[in-house]
C-alpha cells in the first residue's frame, strides 16, 4: 500500500524533534553534528536566536496579505539585496525551483521585447540541477530526471562539464558581444556559503540574472530571482505572479539573514573557518587513503570526493552521530551552517575520522 507521504524520497531511519546551532536532536535524546544544514539551508544553524526574534515578532503582527497591497517586509529584504549586489531588482519566491522558472521567463520576455521572439535558447550545462518543475529538468536535462517525464518543454542545449577556464571565458565574452543574458544559479552557492555575499564575485562577473534560495531564508521557505533593471525589463505588472512568493513571514526572517551574512566581518570568519576545516578535511583524506581521493569545493562547501560509495560514508556517519550529504560524481558532500565553530570543526573531523575508520574495517564496505 502507498505510504500516507507520497515516496518519492529515501529518508534516513532519523527523526530530529530539535536544533540548536550545528546540533539536532533525535527523538531518542541523542545529539547529532550536523554538517549537511538541511543541504545548505540552515545557514545561521538551528534556533538561531535572531531570526527566532525576527519570526516571531512578525508571526505576531500579520502572517499574510497577498501582493494586491504594498508589503514592507517583502521591500525591505528587496532593498537589502540591490544596496549589496549587483541587482536593480527582485522577485521573491519560496523556493529555488520557482526563481529557475521565472529565470527563464525573464531571458524569454527580454529577446521577445527586443523584437526578437525567435531568441528562446538557454544554454546550460550537462549535469546540473535547478529544481524539479518540468522547465527546471528541461534545463538540467539530465537522463534520471527527465526519463518518462516528457514532453519537455524545448529551448535548452547543453554543454558538457566541468567546461574549461576557456569555455567559461567564451561564454562571458558571447554574452557580452551578442547580448545574451548570463544567468547563474546561486541556490545552493549563495548568501555567505563560500565566504563572498554571492559565489560569482570570486570570479569578478557580473549576472543579468541570478537565482537564490536555501540560505537566504535560514530554514524558512525563501527565493528570490535578482536581476538588473535591463533583463527585467519585460517583466511588467501581470506578467509573473506568486500568492506566496514575498510574504511578510519569509521576508522577515530573510531581512535578517542578509543583514546578518553580508556583514563583511561574518564573511570573513566563513572564510577563516572555511580554511580550518579544509586543512583538517586534507588531512582526514591523506589518513584515510582507501577511503577518500581528494578535498574539492569553496568556503562551506567542500566535498570529499571518495574511493567508496558516498552513502556508506553517510551511513557510517550517522552511527557517529555525524550528518553529512551524498552528491553526485562520487562524493561527500559538507554544507555545515556558516555559525559552525572551530571546537565543532574539530569535532566533527574526529566523527568523520571514526566513520571512515569503521567502513575500512567493516567487510562490507562496497568499493567503486
Ligand atoms: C543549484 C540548485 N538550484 C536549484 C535548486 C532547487 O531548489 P528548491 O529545491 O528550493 O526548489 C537546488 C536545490 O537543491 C539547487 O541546489
Amino acid at each position: 500500500m502507498i505510504p500516507a507521504v507520497l515516496p518519492t524520497y529515501n529518508r534516513a531511519p532519523l527523526a530530529f524533534v530539535s536544533g540548536q546551532g550545528s546540533w539536532l536532536q533525535a527523538e531518542d535524546g541523542s545529539r547529532y553534528l550536523d554538517l549537511g544544514a538541511g543541504i545548505a539551508v540552515n545557514a545561521l544553524g538551528h534556533a538561531n536566536p535572531d531570526l527566532v526574534a525576527a519570526l516571531t515578532a512578525q508571526a505576531g503582527r500579520i502572517w499574510h496579505v497577498s501582493n494586491l497591497y504594498q508589503i514592507p517586509e517583502q521591500e525591505r529584504l528587496a532593498d537589502l539585496l540591490v544596496e549589496n549586489t549587483f541587482a536593480d531588482t527582485v522577485f521573491v519566491t519560496n523556493s529555488g525551483t520557482e526563481t529557475a522558472e521565472l529565470a527563464i521567463k525573464m531571458a524569454r520576455k527580454h529577446h521577445y521585447d527586443a523584437g526578437q521572439p525567435e531568441r528562446v535558447e538557454i544554454v546550460a550545462f550537462e549535469g546540473a540541477f535547478h529544481g524539479r518543475s518540468t522547465g527546471a529538468i528541461a534545463a538540467a536535462g539530465s537522463e534520471k530526471m527527465v526519463k518518462g517525464f516528457g514532453p519537455l518543454m524545448p529551448g535548452f542545449r547543453h554543454l558538457k562539464w566541468p567546461a574549461s577556464d576557456a569555455d567559461h571565458a567564451a561564454i562571458r565574452a558571447l554574452c557580452d558581444a551578442t547580448g545574451a543574458l548570463l544567468i547563474l544559479d546561486e541556490v545552493q552557492c549563495g548568501v555567505g556559503r563560500t565566504g563572498r555575499l554571492f559565489a560569482h564575485e570570486w570570479a569578478g562577473i557580473t549576472p543579468d540574472i541570478m537565482m537564490v534560495a536555501k540560505g537566504i531564508g535560514g530554514g524558512f521557505p525563501l527565493g528570490a530571482v535578482l536581476a538588473t533593471e535591463k533583463a527585467a525589463a519585460g517583466m511588467t505588472a501581470g506578467t509573473h505572479g506568486s500568492t506566496y512568493g514575498g510574504n511578510p513571514l519569509a521576508c522577515a526572517v530573510g531581512a535578517r539573514v542578509i543583514e546578518i551574512v553580508s556583514d563583511p566581518a561574518f564573511l570573513a570568519e566563513v572564510g577563516r573557518k572555511a580554511g580550518l576545516l579544509r586543512q583538517k578535511l586534507e588531512g582526514l583524506v591523506a589518513a584515510h587513503p582507501e577511503v577518500f581521493d581528494f578535498v574539492r569545493g569553496q568556503g562551506l562547501m567542500l566535498g570529499l570526493k571518495c574511493k567508496v560509495a558516498p552513502a556508506d560514508l553517510v551511513a557510517a556517519g550517522y552511527g557517529q552521530h555525524v550528518l553529512t550529504v551524498a552528491a553526485a560524481d562520487n562524493t561527500l558532500r559538507l554544507l555545515p551552517p556558516l555559525t559552525i565553530t572551530d571546537e565543532e570543526i574539530a569535532e566533527a573531523v574526529r566523527r568523520l575520522d571514526a566513520a571512515a575508520t569503521s567502513l575500512e574495517t567493516a567487510p562490507a564496505a562496497s568499493p567503486v
